[in-house]
């Protein structure tokens, strides 16, 4: 049960004034991890999986295909056991994710390897491995994967990527599928028939379906409707050109989740049933009824699942324009762990995490520790005027796109993430130490980088 409501995880609670997740106290968890501290709900993150996987499969039937975790989200060796055990599979867009998966010896079959630039050695990699699906993004990575595959004496299974021409309704930068963007064939150009051509061309590659992503934090459903409909009509020039049947329309992810509690956030079984409906009945009228859907999500996943605790080091009033007060609350870290503020204007709510507070609200900024004024973490919120050093602030719905995003601007450190259940807690990534970051530098050796002349 959801004690705080939304965007909190669901076993986030007060007890005496404290923030408790996972039957932690917050402030026992920053006394002993430090912080910040990403903190994971793992009931959460299962049981949201689980929700996403049910959902699917119940509304899908035996038109389900498969739920593929997006790990740019947020990915480590734990996270991925988890979806091992859950049968859920894993979509990987970078040589390093996928090195993640290989640690955690996860079975490349359940493998779908994305991304629109990806080298001639993370191509090897994947074929060498054996992925599931290699997803192809331009006509160059047509060849060059072909070439690979047939030099390894592999037939390597291929999706295309397909940009629809879909204006998702969503912030111009996680929007992926319009016309103007670096991702996938166009439909509408007939750049998207062109690559069915190549790869059925090529005698290393099995083309198995087609994909399309088209952008994130989506609530209205109509995008993937039309999405949808756009889509079946390149199945069906396959269909009427080609003996082998495709087998799979992978959807991509985008499910948009809550921030804030007035947020919407879509519901898995509402969501399924109405893309599973549209789904079967399109592909009934158009005989192409084997084809299996699939789906890639990650934030609906991953994001509610944890909250990122803060402790406050500074605060001070400034006066604006308007004759109103701000309160400056800096916290001990910043951009760097929590960089969709700065990147999408994305909103967040905090909450005083180690003490009840009587005091009245104050219109506070929470920002971070960096050299730059667009550090921030949350713009504008209204929190207890009597807030200030050594108290903790907790930002729920970090766990996608935060740790996975974070950079050591300013030689700072990148957070732990922790994980909690039933009053226990265990790191899965540890806090970087600044060794980590003084190790990569190397003393100036300097030699001619020609020996020509
Ligand atoms: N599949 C593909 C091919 C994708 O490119 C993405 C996200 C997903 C699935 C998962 O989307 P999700 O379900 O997580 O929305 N950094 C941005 C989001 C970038 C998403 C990139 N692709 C943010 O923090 O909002």
């Amino acid at each position: 049960m959801n004690l705080l409501g939304k965007p909190y995880s669901q076993t986030a609670t007060f007890k005496g004034g404290q923030l408790f997740i996972g039957d932690c106290s917050v402030s026992e968890l920053v006394d002993k991890y430090d912080s910040p501290l990403f903190v994971i709900d793992k009931a959460d993150f299962i049981n949201r999986a689980n929700s996403w996987k049910q959902a699917f499969e119940s509304n899908l039937g035996n038109q389900a295909g498969d739920v593929y975790y997006a790990g740019k989200a947020f990915i480590n060796s734990e996270i991925a056991l988890w979806l091992y055990d859950l049968n859920i599979n894993l979509d990987l867009c970078s040589g390093g994710e996928l090195a993640v998966a290989q640690k955690a010896k996860f079975p490349s079959s359940r493998i779908e390897f994305h991304g629109n630039n990806k080298s001639e050695s993370e191509l090897e990699s994947a074929v060498r491995s054996e992925v599931g699906a290699v997803v192809i993004d331009s006509f160059i990575e047509i060849t060059r994967l072909a070439n690979i595959a047939l030099n390894l004496g592999k037939k390597q299974k291929v999706m295309l990527r397909i940009t629809p021409g879909i204006d998702a309704h969503t912030h111009e930068f996680i929007r992926t599928s319009q016309e103007d963007v670096k991702f996938g064939f166009s439909l509408s150009s007939g750049d998207a028939q062109k690559a069915i051509e190549q790869v059925e061309k090529e005698p290393s590659l099995e083309l198995i379906g087609l994909h399309c992503h088209i952008g994130s934090q989506i609530y209205n459903l109509d995008s993937y409707r039309e999405a949808i409909l756009r889509l079946i009509t390149l199945f069906n020039f396959h269909q009427q050109n080609y003996q082998t049947k495709l087998q799979y329309f992978n959807l991509g992810g985008g499910f948009g989740v809550a921030y804030l509690p007035t947020d919407d956030q879509l519901d898995p079984n509402k969501t399924m049933a109405e893309i599973g409906k549209v789904f079967i009945d399109i592909t009934a009228k158009n005989n192409l009824s084997h084809l299996k859907l699939s789906i890639e999500p990650g934030r609906a996943i991953a994001a509610p699942s944890t909250t990122t605790i803060y402790q406050v080091g500074t605060v001070k009033n400034v006066n604006l324009e308007n004759g109103e007060q701000r309160k400056y609350i800096s916290v001990d870290g910043g951009f760097i762990d929590n960089m969709r503020t700065a990147l999408y204007d994305a909103t967040y709510t905090a909450i005083l995490a180690n003490r009840e507070s009587n005091a009245g609200n104050i219109n506070s900024r929470i920002v971070g520790k960096h050299c730059e004024s667009g550090d921030v973490i949350i713009k504008e919120i209204s929190l207890p005027e009597d807030i200030g050093a050594k108290d903790l602030l907790a930002i729920p719905a970090t766990g996608a796109y935060g740790r996975s995003m974070a950079s050591n601007y300013n030689h700072m450190l990148r957070p732990a993430v922790v994980v909690v259940e039933n009053g226990s807690a265990g790191v899965i990534l540890r806090r970087e130490k600044m060794e980590d970051l003084l190790n990569l530098e190397q003393k100036l050796e300097m030699s001619p980088i020609s020996d020509k002349g």
